[in-house]
């Protein structure tokens, strides 16, 4: 596996590959079976496939939440290793944001103001910044993101389609632990209760999803949701909203489709997910 430093090396490479079909998977390290499945997705639909590991500190609005991001680079070398990866890109700042490579900006009024967006203002911004970076560097043909940030995949469709890259954006599923919690970077730092708690938090969607299927308004389901959560004193709710599925609007009956998304903070750590009815 080559592993590149700077943008020059990597601009270098990405240049000798001009018949190559390109896959890539954009990541802030802290490796997990979720990252994995979208690397092995990448490697069986492209020629090569390119890994970043870059904690985006203008993604972070909480200055906390950057320091205490975890950072396990040597593991996720081996990881990414272990499936026969191509190429990690591991920046540091300056090679994303000072190589002379400019930033792109889409309207995001709309996913701004809902769920994630006023939870963690500047957090989306952030987000398009490092990915349009990333995305005219190593000009991939196919771009992989995890539903389990199911708004995030919006931002990237809608910057994909605003700003007409040639990019085929592959959103993949969510990837859960035996007890249904899915699989994010920040599970390290919940206490061994609270992980075993963090499984709730499916248990919910899953129970709306129920209620969906069995007729409830959208209404109905998100006070039954919301009042149960309510009643576990360890999660502090921010969210539990259910919305389209394709543009995330507000959606008050049952119809398809539709998607529940949760966002809690439990132990300290905040924790989303989210389901599709
Ligand atoms: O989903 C993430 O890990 C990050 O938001 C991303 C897409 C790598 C951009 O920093």
């Amino acid at each position: 596996m080559l592993i590149l430093k700077t943008a020059k090396e990597l601009l270098d490479l990405r240049n000798s590959q001009k018949n190559k079909s390109i896959g890539f998977v954009p990541t802030m390290g802290a490796l997990h079976q979720g990252h994995l499945e979208l690397v092995k997705h990448s490697i069986v639909e492209n020629d090569f496939t390119y890994v970043s590991i870059f904690v985006n500190p203008l993604q972070f609005n909480n200055k906390e939440d950057l320091e205490k991001y975890p950072r396990t680079i040597e593991k996720d070398i081996g990881l990414l290793e272990s499936i026969d990866t191509d190429a990690v890109f591991i920046p540091e700042y300056a090679e994303v944001y000072n190589a002379g490579i400019s930033y792109d900006t889409i309207d995001l009024s709309y996913l701004n103001s809902i769920l994630e967006g006023p939870k963690r203002p500047g957090h989306f911004d952030g987000v398009v910044k490092v990915v349009s970076i990333l995305f005219k560097l190593i000009q991939p043909d196919k771009a992989y993101f995890g539903l389990k940030d199911f708004q995030q995949v919006k931002v990237i469709e809608k910057l994909i389609k605003d700003k007409q890259y040639p990019i085929r954006l592959v959103p993949c599923p969510t990837v859960r632990e035996v007890d249904g919690l899915a699989m994010s970077s920040r599970n390290v730092r919940l206490s061994p209760d609270a992980r075993k708690k963090a499984a709730m938090i499916y248990q919910w969607l899953l129970k709306a999803r129920d209620l969906y299927q069995q007729g409830c308004t959208v209404k109905e389901i998100e006070k039954i949701i919301i009042e149960d959560i309510q009643k576990h004193s360890d999660f502090q709710l921010d969210y539990f909203e259910i919305r389209d599925a394709n543009d995330l609007s507000p959606i008050h009956n049952a119809q398809q489709p539709a998607v529940a998304l949760i966002a809690v903070y439990l132990d300290g750590v905040r924790l989303i997910d989210n389901l599709m009815l």
